[in-house]
């Protein structure tokens, strides 16, 4: 006899969430590390826009080992069915920041101006050497030119945007760069100011309620999905090869999801059925973490999905900023059949795999 499914449905709790702490001298020690590869390396302009500079990279490349071992613990990839891990207390002070940037271009600007006396590079280099603990981080070259660690801040005209620019608009949840076949496996969010604690959204593929068939027809290749508007909207036309929302790895669930950029309106009605019941179960398993500064929320973008609850901007220099980066775990597989595909001309800038000579 089939069991009610509303019986066993139990409502998740932000207490449920992976919490990790570094100890206060493991916490100075990144931003240690990092201040001294900042001063080593020299702030400036040219830096600071990409933070593709050979010298910082081979730094951070070469450097990084040397933090404790709390911190290489901390930065492991999330260990729970939740997918998620908020790693608390990187030492920070606001008055270190200086004021919240209008947009991404005016933040890498910023963070190359040693006269702003503010801590926005050394930052970068910190979240860096962090994301160096976890695995490989990198960019894309047609988002934020390309810079290795994007600024996550609300930014005038784009409010009702699905993107991380937005801010009165609920951005839906969604995979990080879920058109493109060398997206993240893990994203890191790092928080430098959140002052009305505005709440990112997780809910994991591996807690959700699935019938067989919804499962079956989910893992199918069924529409595409198209880049974001982060990207811009002038990507070449390509093909746009369909992609299964659901996959496995080792037997377990995995997740490629992006409603807002996936032609749903081309699928039948029992696919459609079957991706709106998804959505459901992913709001239903949702989790809201309002990060506060020196949190870093540490997201496995297989298994996650991440979105963020509406909020009135100040734009008076106050306003919630993130510091993102994407990062590969090596180990990690993807089914075979997404190798073929083109990720819509967009290139990754994956300046630690060079490094070490292994472009796979
Ligand atoms: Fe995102």
């Amino acid at each position: 006899m089939a069991k009610s499914v509303l019986s066993e449905r139990k409502t998740l709790h932000p207490s449920e969430l992976e919490r990790r702490e570094l100890p206060e001298a493991a916490g100075y020690a990144v931003r240690a590390l990092a201040n001294e590869i900042a001063v080593t390396v020299g702030m400036s302009p040219a830096i600071a826009t990409t933070l593709g500079n050979p010298d910082l990279l081979h730094h951070i490349d070469t450097r990084f080992s040397e933090l404790p071992e709390e911190v290489h613990r901390a930065m492991r990839a999330p260990a729970t069915s939740a997918g998620v891990t908020i790693i608390s207390r990187l030492p920070l002070s606001d008055d270190e920041l200086g004021q919240t940037p209008v947009d991404w271009r005016q933040a890498a600007a910023w963070a190359g101006e040693p006269e702003r006396a503010h801590s926005s590079f050394a930052l970068d280099v910190s979240m860096l050497l962090l994301a160096r603990c976890a695995g490989e981080p990198f960019g894309w070259q047609g988002q934020q030119g390309g810079r290795l660690v994007n600024n996550i801040l609300p930014t005038p005209g784009h409010e009702q945007e699905q993107s991380g620019a937005s801010s009165t608009t609920l951005l839906s949840p969604h995979t990080e760069d879920a058109f493109h076949p060398r997206r993240a496996n893990l994203l890191m969010l790092g928080c430098l100011r959140n002052p009305d604690r505005v709440g990112t959204t997780v809910s994991s593929v591996r807690r959700v309620e699935l019938s067989a068939a919804q499962q079956d027809r989910l893992s199918r290749p069924e529409l595409p999905i198209l880049p974001d508007v982060s990207y811009g909207t002038d990507f070449p036309e390509q093909q746009t090869p369909a992609i299964a929302t659901l996959g496995s790895d080792d037997g377990r669930l995995t997740l490629r999801y992006d409603p807002a950029y996936t032609p749903l309106a081309d699928a039948d009605d029992e696919f459609r059925s079957a991706y709106d019941h998804l959505a459901t179960e992913l709001e239903r398993v949702c989790i809201t973490a309002a990060l506060t500064p020196g949190e870093l929320l540490l997201v496995d973008n297989d298994v996650v999905v991440h979105g963020r609850v509406p909020f009135t901007p100040r734009y008076d220099g106050t306003d919630r900023w993130l510091k993102r980066v994407n990062i590969r775990l090596p180990h990690r597989r993807r089914d075979a059949s997404e190798a073929a595909e083109t990720g819509y001309g967009q290139r990754v800038v994956a300046p630690f795999r060079m490094i070490r000579g292994n472009r796979t």
